[in-house]
């Protein structure tokens, strides 16, 4: 839909499927409750330009998730463009999602949009690292394509949460990172996974939105380790020649069948 005066791109993030069909995380048969966002997604969505998934794609990053995935992905016929997240492994990402339809962290622009997804993870950390090919491609991407309004997505988030665990688990070079926005004023908006809950705030005058795990949620504001009461969902944004963007999350009407509310980690 190039040249549309409107650009319709959905954010599904942090599903967590595991190794085989049926097993479950912290109470929830992750791949059905993944399934089931998916499915309200398509009921409600019409004209999806594009949609990303922003990270732990799989909490047993073994082929077997990414193939039951990529089927899941293939039913839709939309266009994915997925990046890594802690959980993930992005080489077998690379090899088992691979089809004309998804995309592996590769900038793709539309209209007046250029969206970039960025590999923010680090091997054997939950912590997030952006490495020097990461911001490279960033400022080579943004350098090429100043007239396009820019989307950066990645798995980590880069301001705290207010929730001490999990800022421990922040981007780690979020300074660097946070530095080079200014610098390239046409970037709109920053797309984060990984606190499975979603945020909305303002740095710099670029928002920075983090949306809903389509399984279990994190209690904001939460010290340790907690759970929240609130259902799955996914988020959209409609992107307008402007500049100017407009977006809200779904849910589902309820939490996952079987969630362990009073879990005290993963
Ligand atoms: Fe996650």
């Amino acid at each position: 839909m190039a040249g549309s005066p409107v650009i319709r791109v959905l954010q599904i993030t942090d599903l967590h499927i595991m190794a085989q069909p049926g097993q479950t995380l912290l109470g929830v048969d992750t791949e059905a409750s993944f399934r089931d966002v998916l499915h309200e997604a398509m009921s409600r969505e019409k004209q999806v330009r594009l949609v990303l998934l922003t990270g732990d794609l799989a909490q047993d990053p073994v082929a077997s998730a990414y193939h039951r995935l990529r089927d899941w992905l293939e039913q839709t016929g939309w266009e994915f463009c997925c990046l890594p997240g802690n959980h993930d492994d992005p080489q077998q990402m690379v090899t088992c999602l691979a089809t004309p339809t998804i995309q592996y962290c590769q900038p793709v622009r539309v209209g007046r949009w250029q969206i970039i997804s960025l590999n923010s993870t680090v091997h054997g950390s939950p912590g997030g690292f952006l490495a020097t090919d990461q911001m490279d491609h960033l400022r080579a991407c943004l350098t090429a394509y100043p007239d396009h309004h820019a989307v950066i997505a990645l798995h980590h988030h880069p301001v705290k949460t207010g929730s001490a665990w999990l800022d421990t688990m922040v981007l780690d070079n979020r300074d660097e990172f946070l530095a080079l926005i200014p610098t390239f004023p046409q970037v709109r908006l920053i797309l984060t996974g990984h606190v499975h809950q979603a945020m909305d705030a303002v740095w710099e005058g670029v928002r920075l939105l983090a949306t809903p795990s389509t399984c279990f949620q994190f209690k904001p504001g939460s010290e340790r380790f907690a759970l929240d009461g609130l259902a799955p969902g996914y988020r959209w944004l409609e992107l307008h020649d402007d500049g100017g963007f407009s977006t809200g999350i779904v849910r589902l009407d309820q939490v996952p069948q079987g969630l362990d509310e009073m879990a005290g980690g993963y």
